[in-house]
Formats: structure tokens, sequence, C-alpha cells
């Protein structure tokens, strides 16, 4: 049987779901919760099954019972020492569970971002460009999740001149300090036809990237348009907000909402999910009826 459902872009869920399901199986129960909590705080290595049901108040046919379906799934490993069988802690099969069920989650919140754009803006994909930069991938990241949850189009802009990472740090910091424009690719960006701008950079030295100040200059058709922008950061987004909200506006572009997304807040996706209500809200609705269908305003 072919598992895969053809979703577009493909989340990798159908290869895993088999193996999710087992595992959830396995968690299913308190007693085999408690047991994988005894094995992992367990120093001494030389838990048995009469141990362990002693310990749970259970029979030791039932720990018997229980340690094999949490063997099966590869949460709990043994070894034989004489007449004796020690069970112990697979951290490899956790943290791969883990990592499988980030996975899941992350679908899951993509597919609910996508329902909140289509209850609030009325639409299932909205009419908007994120226009971004990014060094090592993060800010990308970001844009690639705000285009899942909205269907929006992405501009990834490049330096000509590639950063090592040396240079990223000298050369790089010196023009984000001076608020200079790197040369980028590509060198213009017609956002004409986009109903709302969204801007993301990462933070260099407390400003916006070089490569983000040249963005802004390259916007062409942008007056009067709406934006959000976001930088993300290791916790020092310095003066890099404001400053892209007035170099905006002096491409007459109104920035409706700014955000700041640090690696903690993008591991938990709170400030990524508050990132994309700020960019519904902010998304212009249709005018019916000479009303706006969202503020009740004529
Ligand atoms: C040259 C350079 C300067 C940076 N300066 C800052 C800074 O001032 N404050 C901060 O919080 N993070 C700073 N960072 C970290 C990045 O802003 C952060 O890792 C960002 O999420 C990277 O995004 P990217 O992967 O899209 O390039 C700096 C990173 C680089 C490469």
């Amino acid at each position: 049987m072919d598992d895969c459902n053809g979703c577009d872009p493909c989340t990798g869920l159908c290869k895993i779901a088999p193996e999710m399901a087992g595992a959830f199986k396995a968690l299913g129960d308190a007693n085999r919760l408690r047991i994988i909590h005894l094995l992992a705080t367990d120093t001494t290595g030389t838990l048995g099954v009469s141990d362990l049901a002693d310990i749970l108040g259970i029979s030791q046919p039932a720990a018997s019972q229980h340690l094999k379906t949490l063997k099966s799934e590869g949460f709990v490993t043994s070894r034989r020492e004489g007449f004796r069988v020690y069970f112990s802690f697979n951290r490899d099969r956790v943290l791969k569970f883990r990592e499988h069920f980030d996975l899941m989650c992350g679908a899951v919140m993509d597919r609910c971002d996508r329902e909140l754009v289509r209850k609030t803006a009325q639409k299932t994909s909205l009419n908007a460009c994120v226009v971004f930069y990014s060094y090592t991938g993060v800010t990308r990241g970001v844009a690639e999740r705000i285009r899942n949850a909205c269907g929006c189009d992405l501009v990834e802009v490049k330096t000509v001149t590639g950063y090592s990472t040396f240079t990223a740090y000298t050369t790089g910091v010196l023009h984000s300090r001076r608020g200079v424009c790197d040369p980028i690719l590509p060198d213009r960006i017609d956002v004409s036809r986009y109903d709302l701008l969204v801007i993301g950079t990462p933070v260099w030295a407390w400003k916006p990237a070089p490569a983000i100040n040249a963005a802004v200059r390259a916007l062409s058709g942008c007056e009067g348009k709406r934006a959000v922008v976001f930088c993300t950061n290791c916790g020092q987004p310095g003066e890099t907000l404001p400053l892209l909200r007035s170099a905006l506006a002096s491409r007459g572009v109104e920035v409706a909402a700014a955000v700041s997304l640090t690696q903690e807040d993008l591991a938990a996706r709170t400030a990524e999910n508050d990132l994309i209500e700020r960019i519904v809200e902010a998304y212009p609705l249709p005018v019916e009826d000479g009303q706006n269908t969202k503020t009740g305003l004529t």
C-alpha cells in the first residue's frame, strides 16, 4: 500500500506515521510511562522485573508484559548477567521520538496557521510577498513557514559578494553599523501587485543586515503599501526594527507590526504564531458593499 497522502508541500508525516502510532501505543499506559521514568532516572543500571514490579505495586507478569511492549518499540533495552536481566532506558529512541513528534506538531501548526488565515482573512492565500535575507538559514525558515501558512510569494535577496564567517563579522558588521546597502540580487523588487509586504532580516550588530537595507531601497511600486517586519536574532535586536520601520516609511510604506524572534521563540513557535497573526491582521481585507468585512468600517 502507498502511504503517501501527496501533500504539497510534503511534510514527511506519512513515512513516520506507522512508527509514531506504535510509539504512542507503547507510551499510552501510565505504568509504562512510570517504567520509562524509573529507568531514565536510575543511576545503578540494576533494575530488573521484580524491582520494577515492587516499586509500581503490580505483579511480575504485568511488569514483564509492560517491559516487553516498551522493548518492542525500542524505548527499553535489556542485558543479561547470570540469571538476572537488567533493563535500561534507550535515550536515542526517545530523542528520535521527540524529533518525529516535533515534525508532527510543526505540520499540525502549519495547518492551524493556514486555518487562521482562512478564517480571519476569508482567503486561503494572501496576496502578499515576503522579502527576506538570510545568512545561516534561520530567517529563511521563518519566511518559508509564513509562505506555508499564508500561501504568499517569497523573494530571497542575496549579496552579490557572499560573506564568509570572517567577513560577516568584520565587513558585514561594519556595513550594518553604518547602514550600508550591500549590492544584492535581485537589484529591483517589484511589489506593485501585492496587498501586503513582509520584510525579514537577521540582526547584525543590533541593526538590519546590509542586504536588507539594499532590499528596502530596491523595492519598486511600494508607495502607499502596508508592511509587517520581523527580525531573527539571539536576544539582542537593538535598533533593528525601528530602523527598518523608518527606512520603509521613507519609501512610503506604513509598518503595521514589527516582531522580534529569538532562537527560543522559534523553538517554542509562540512568537512565530504571533507573527502570522499580525500578518493576517495587517492584511487589507476586500471592501464589500462599501464596508470593510473585518473592521465593519465603511
Ligand atoms: C555578523 C553577525 C552579527 C550578528 N549580530 C547580532 C546582534 O547584534 N544581536 C543578536 O541578537 N544576534 C546577532 N547575530 C545573530 C543572528 O542575528 C541570528 O543568529 C539570526 O537568527 C541569524 O539569521 P539567519 O540564519 O537568517 O542569517 C549576528 C549574526 C551575525 C552573522
